[in-house]
C-alpha cells in the first residue's frame, strides 16, 4: 500500500474567502495546502471593478501575513459591467477571470445577469482579450425543478453563449451532473470544468435521507448517485478539462442551521486528505496530482507551481477539527462520512 504521495503544490480554482472577520478566520485553512486560488467575487456588495478587486486582494494578503499563497481575483459580471475596465484589470494582472452568476442563482447573486444579450458585447471583448469566463451554470426560473437547473442551463444559456462567442474561454464551475460532464467532453475547445470535493462524495440522500443535514446543502445542490459517479469518473479520468475548484464556501453555523439555511460546504481544512482518500478508493491515486495541480493551471495559462505538497497515509483515521472558530462565528468543517487515512505532512 502506498504510504506517501508527493505532488506539485495544488491550486483551488473556485474558492470563497469572504471578507472581514470571516476572511481572517478561514483564509489560513486554504493557504496551508494551496499555492493559489481563484477567488469568488460574491461579496456584499460584489467585486465589480478592477479597483475593487485590487482592494480585495490587499485585504486577503493582509489576512495572510507571510503565507505563500496567491489570490487570483475575479470580477462579478453585471449588466452594467464596463468591458474596458475588465480588459484593463486583466492586462494589469489584477484579475484572472470574470464570474457569471445568473441573477438569483445563489448566495449574493442578486446583482447577476438576467438578460444575456446585454452582456454579449462584454463577452466579445473578453474573448478578444483572452479573459476567461467562469460560469455558475444554473437557470433560476421558478418553474424549473432545482435538480434540473444545471442541465437546462446548458441548453438554454451556456450553449447559445458559446455558439455566439466561439472565442470565449469558459469554465463551467462546480459541475454536478452527468449532463455537464458530457457537455464538457463534447466540446472541441475552450471549455473546462471545475469539480468540488464534496460533489465527489455526497449525493442528495446525504442531504435529505434520515433527517435534513444543512452542512451538506450547497449550490448547485448535490444530485442523485449516478451523477456523483459521473463526476468521480471525470475527475479521476486524467481528462485535462476537469480540475479542482473546491467551492469551499463558509457560513457561520447559525446561518446554516436555520429555518432558511445558507448554501455552501466548507472543505478548505481537509480537502487534500479527503481527495487522497477518494482517489485511492477509486484506484486513481496516480491521477490526483493532475486534477489538483496541473489541469487547472494549464487551462488558465498559468505556470504550474514549483513547490510540492506531501501527503502521508496512516493506519488510524486522521482527526480533523469539527469546526473552525472565527470572529464571525464557528464554521463546520465538511465531514466526508468515511474515515480518512491521509494527512498533509508537516513542512
Ligand atoms: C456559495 C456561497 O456561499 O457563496 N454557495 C454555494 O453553495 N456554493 C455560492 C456559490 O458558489 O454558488
Ligand atoms: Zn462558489
Amino acid at each position: 500500500m502506498q504510504r506517501t504521495l508527493t505532488l506539485t503544490r495544488p491550486d483551488d480554482f473556485h474558492l470563497h474567502l469572504r471578507d472581514g472577520a470571516m476572511l481572517t478566520g478561514i483564509a489560513p485553512e486554504s493557504a496551508r495546502d494551496f499555492a493559489r486560488a481563484i477567488i469568488m467575487p460574491n461579496l456584499v456588495p460584489p467585486v465589480v471593478t478592477g479597483a475593487q478587486a485590487q482592494a480585495y486582494r490587499e485585504r486577503i494578503r493582509t489576512a495572510l501575513p507571510g503565507a505563500d499563497f496567491t489570490p487570483l481575483m475575479t470580477l462579478y459580471l453585471t449588466e452594467a459591467s464596463d468591458s474596458a475596465d475588465i480588459v484593463a484589470a486583466h492586462r494589469a494582472g489584477i484579475i484572472h477571470a470574470v464570474k457569471l452568476y445568473p441573477a438569483g442563482a445563489t448566495t449574493n447573486s442578486d446583482s447577476g445577469v438576467g438578460d444575456f444579450d446585454r452582456v454579449r458585447a462584454t463577452f466579445e471583448a473578453m474573448a478578444e482579450a483572452g479573459v476567461p469566463l467562469c460560469v455558475h451554470g444554473e437557470v433560476t426560473d421558478a418553474d424549473i425543478d432545482i435538480f434540473d437547473r444545471e442541465a437546462v442551463f446548458i441548453d438554454r444559456v451556456l450553449d447559445p453563449i458559446r455558439r455566439a462567442v466561439p472565442g470565449l474561454r469558459v469554465i463551467m464551475e462546480h459541475v454536478t451532473t452527468a449532463d455537464a460532464v458530457a457537455y464538457v467532453r463534447g466540446a472541441d475547445r475552450g471549455l473546462g470544468a471545475t469539480i468540488t470535493t464534496h460533489h465527489l462524495i455526497i449525493n442528495r440522500n446525504h442531504i435529505l435521507a434520515g433527517g435534513i443535514r444543512p452542512h451538506y446543502y450547497c449550490l448547485p445542490v448535490a444530485k442523485r448517485e449516478t451523477h456523483r459517479q459521473a463526476l468521480l469518473k471525470a475527475a479521476t479520468s486524467g481528462d485535462a478539462r476537469f480540475f479542482l475548484g473546491t467551492d469551499s464556501a463558509p457560513h457561520a453555523d447559525p446561518a446554516k442551521e436555520a429555518a432558511c439555511g445558507c448554501a455552501g460546504c466548507f472543505t478548505a481544512t481537509n480537502t487534500m486528505p479527503v481527495l487522497a482518500e477518494v482517489f485511492e478508493r477509486a484506484g486513481a491515486l496516480d491521477r490526483l496530482e493532475a486534477f489538483v495541480a496541473h489541469h487547472g493551471a494549464d487551462f488558465y495559462g498559468l505556470p504550474r507551481n514549483a513547490g510540492q505538497l506531501t501527503l502521508e497515509r496512516q493506519d488510524a483515521p486522521v482527526r480533523f477539527p469539527e469546526k473552525i472558530e472565527t470572529g464571525a462565528g464557528p464554521v463546520t468543517v465538511f465531514d466526508p462520512g468515511f474515515p480518512v487515512h491521509w494527512r498533509v505532512a508537516a513542512g
